[in-house]
């Protein structure tokens, strides 16, 4: 870590084969009907506390583009009134003013703007984005919610690395949706 006591943190939703969208881009399997008996309930008041820890939100813009699409269909926005920092070089539609475009070398983003200011950093995908930003070593910890379906070809949770990045498994949580949330660290 640079500077502060500052966490930078990648966390998606991904397949068991390691997917976080169709190659179409579609997350309509996210939805799945599993039952795992012994596995643990999401209480929605942890929830809401453990979202009150997260600083600022950073996403690629395709998947701005996803969110925005859902929020046109009524499922609302997920970052609530954090700072959400989308990286393009295009002209985004600007929807609230909690979001702020950034376009440029991502390292010194995060080292020089985002590490002073903000304790928790989130990375919420998607692929393109979350490659760069452990190519880049600017993950502290990857968490990774898998859910209980194969979908043979897609967007990778990340795209192609060009070295191993060793990693801490610091915790697993098994859901009663079947969903696995492990949590790693980074090894630096
Ligand atoms: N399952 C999950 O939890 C989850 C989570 C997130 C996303 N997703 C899905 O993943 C898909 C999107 O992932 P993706 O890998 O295709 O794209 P992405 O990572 O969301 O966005 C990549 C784009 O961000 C822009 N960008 C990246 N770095 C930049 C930089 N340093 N400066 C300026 N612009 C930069 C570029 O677009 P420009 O052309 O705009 O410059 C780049 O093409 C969507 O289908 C979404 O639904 C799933």
């Amino acid at each position: 870590m640079t500077k502060t006591d500052s966490t930078v943190t990648i966390h998606m939703a991904a397949s068991l084969d390691g997917f976080i969208a169709r190659t179409d881009g579609s997350v309509d399997w996210l939805e799945t009907s599993d039952e795992f008996e012994d596995g643990e309930t999401l209480d929605p008041g942890f929830v809401e506390a453990f979202l009150k820890t997260i600083d600022c939100y950073v996403m690629g813009s395709r998947t701005y583009e996803t969110a925005l699409g859902f929020e046109a269909k009524g499922f609302g926005w997920s970052y609530g009134d954090k700072p959400v920092f989308v990286l393009t070089r295009r002209e985004l539609p600007q929807t609230r003013n909690t979001v702020e475009f950034y376009s440029g070398d991502l390292a010194q983003f995060v080292n020089e703007r985002l590490r002073p200011r903000f304790h928790s950093i989130w990375f919420v995908g998607g692929g393109a984005v979350s490659g760069d930003c452990l190519r880049l070593g600017l993950a502290d910890v990857v968490r990774y919610s898998v859910l209980p379906i194969l979908i043979g070809d897609g967007i990778q949770f990340f795209e192609k690395l060009d070295r191993d990045i060793a990693l801490h498994l610091a915790e697993v949580k098994a859901y009663k949706s079947g969903m696995v949330e492990l949590c790693y660290e980074v090894r630096k």
